[in-house]
C-alpha cells in the first residue's frame, strides 16, 4: 500500500467563479462578495473570485470589477481571476489580482466554442496577456480544459494535452491546471494527462480541476495525490458547471475534498464545519440544497442534534 501521499494540500475554491458563472438567475455582487468572505473565514487561502470575460458570452461575470473592488482582502489569502485576452487583463489590473488564469483547451472544438478561436490562436492571444501580467508581478496560471474528454470531440489524448501544456510553458506561464471540464475522467486517464503536465512543470505548479458530473472527481484526486500532486480546485457546495459544456455539473465540492483529505490525515487549513455552513448559505441564496454529499450529511447531522 502506498503511504507516500502529500502531507499538505492547497485547495483553490473556484466557487465564486466557476460555480456562479453558470447560474441563469442574476446574483447580486454583494452575494458574491459575501461568499468570498465566508470562504476565507473557513480557512481557504486561495479563491478564484471572478472572470473578466465578455458579458455577452457570460453575463453572470459582468460585475467582475465590482466584486473585486468589494472583497475584504485578508493577508495570506490569494485572489485569482480569469482573463481570456488583453482586454480582460487590462480591466482586471485595477482589481489587483494575485494571480490570473489564461484558459485554453486540449480540444480544438471546445476552444472554438469557449473562447472563439483555435488552440493555436489562443496561445498567440495569451502571449501579451502573460507578458503584461508577469511584468506587473502577477502570477500566471494556465487551465487546460477538456484534458480527458470533450463534449464535442469525445476522447482527448494525452498528446493533445501535452501540445497545449508545451504551448503554455513556452509563454512563461508559471502553473498548469489540468481540467476535466465534463467530469468523464477516471483515474488512469487523468494520471496520463497529469503526467504530461508534470513533464513540463514542477509538481508544486501542477493542479487538478475536476468537474464531478460522473461522480469520479474524488477518485481522480486520490489518483493525483498518489503522483504527489497537491493543489486542487474545488467549488464550495459543488456549485457550477460550464456554459460551454452542456450537462457538465460543478467542480467537485470543496466539502467533499476536505472530508477525504481529513480522513487521510492531509492538512488543508480548512475548517470543514465553517465551509459546510458557507456551502449551505450560498445554496440557500440560490434556492436549492448543497450538491455536496458531505455538506448535506453535516446539515442533516446538525438538524438531529
Ligand atoms: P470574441 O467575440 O471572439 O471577442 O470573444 P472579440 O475580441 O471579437 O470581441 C467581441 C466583443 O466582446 C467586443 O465588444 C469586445 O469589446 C468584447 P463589442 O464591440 O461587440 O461591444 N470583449 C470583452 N468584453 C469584456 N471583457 C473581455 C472582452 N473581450 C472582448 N475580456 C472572448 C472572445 C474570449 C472574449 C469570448 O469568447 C469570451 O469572453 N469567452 C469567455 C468564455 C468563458 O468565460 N467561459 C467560461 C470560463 S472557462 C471555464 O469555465 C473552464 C475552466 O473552469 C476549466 C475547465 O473546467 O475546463 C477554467
Ligand atoms: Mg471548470
Amino acid at each position: 500500500m502506498s503511504t507516500h501521499l502529500p502531507s499538505q494540500v492547497t485547495l483553490v475554491d473556484v466557487g465564486p467563479r466557476d460555480g456562479l458563472q453558470n447560474e441563469a438567475q442574476p446574483i447580486p455582487a454583494a452575494t458574491k462578495i459575501e461568499l468570498v468572505s465566508r470562504l476565507q473565514d473557513a480557512g481557504l487561502h486561495e479563491i478564484e473570485v471572478t472572470s473578466y470575460v465578455s458579458p455577452k458570452w457570460v453575463p453572470q461575470m459582468a460585475d467582475a470589477a465590482e466584486v473585486m473592488a468589494g472583497i475584504a482582502r485578508r493577508p495570506g489569502v490569494r485572489y485569482s481571476v480569469l482573463t481570456p485576452n488583453l482586454k480582460g487583463l487590462e480591466a482586471a489590473l485595477s482589481g489587483r489580482p494575485d494571480e490570473i488564469v489564461v484558459f485554453g483547451a486540449a480540444s480544438e472544438a471546445f476552444s472554438r466554442r469557449n473562447i472563439n478561436c483555435s488552440i493555436e490562436e489562443s496561445i498567440e492571444r495569451f502571449r501579451p496577456v502573460v507578458q503584461l501580467a508577469l511584468a506587473q508581478g502577477i502570477k500566471v496560471r494556465a487551465a487546460v480544459s477538456c484534458a480527458v474528454g470533450c463534449p464535442y470531440q469525445g476522447d482527448v489524448s494525452a498528446d493533445e494535452v501535452e501540445r497545449v501544456v508545451v504551448g503554455m510553458k513556452a509563454l512563461g506561464v508559471q502553473h498548469c491546471g489540468i481540467a476535466d471540464t465534463i467530469g468523464v475522467g477516471t483515474p488512469r486517464k487523468v494520471q496520463a494527462a497529469m503526467e504530461r503536465a508534470l513533464k513540463h512543470f514542477p509538481v508544486e505548479e501542477v493542479s487538478g480541476h475536476f468537474h464531478d458530473t460522473y461522480g469520479q472527481a474524488l477518485a481522480n484526486i486520490y489518483a493525483c495525490l498518489e503522483m504527489g500532486v497537491h493543489v486542487f480546485d474545488a467549488s464550495v457546495a459543488g456549485l457550477g458547471g460550464c456554459p460551454y459544456a452542456k450537462g457538465a455539473t460543478g467542480n467537485v465540492a470543496t466539502e467533499d475534498v476536505v472530508f477525504l483529505l481529513n480522513g487521510l490525515g492531509i492538512h488543508t487549513g480548512v475548517n470543514l464545519d465553517a465551509l459546510a455552513s458557507a456551502g449551505a448559505w450560498i445554496s440557500a441564496e440560490l434556492g436549492r440544497p448543497p450538491v455536496s454529499r458531505v455538506g448535506r450529511a453535516l446539515l442533516a447531522k446538525k438538524a438531529t442534534v
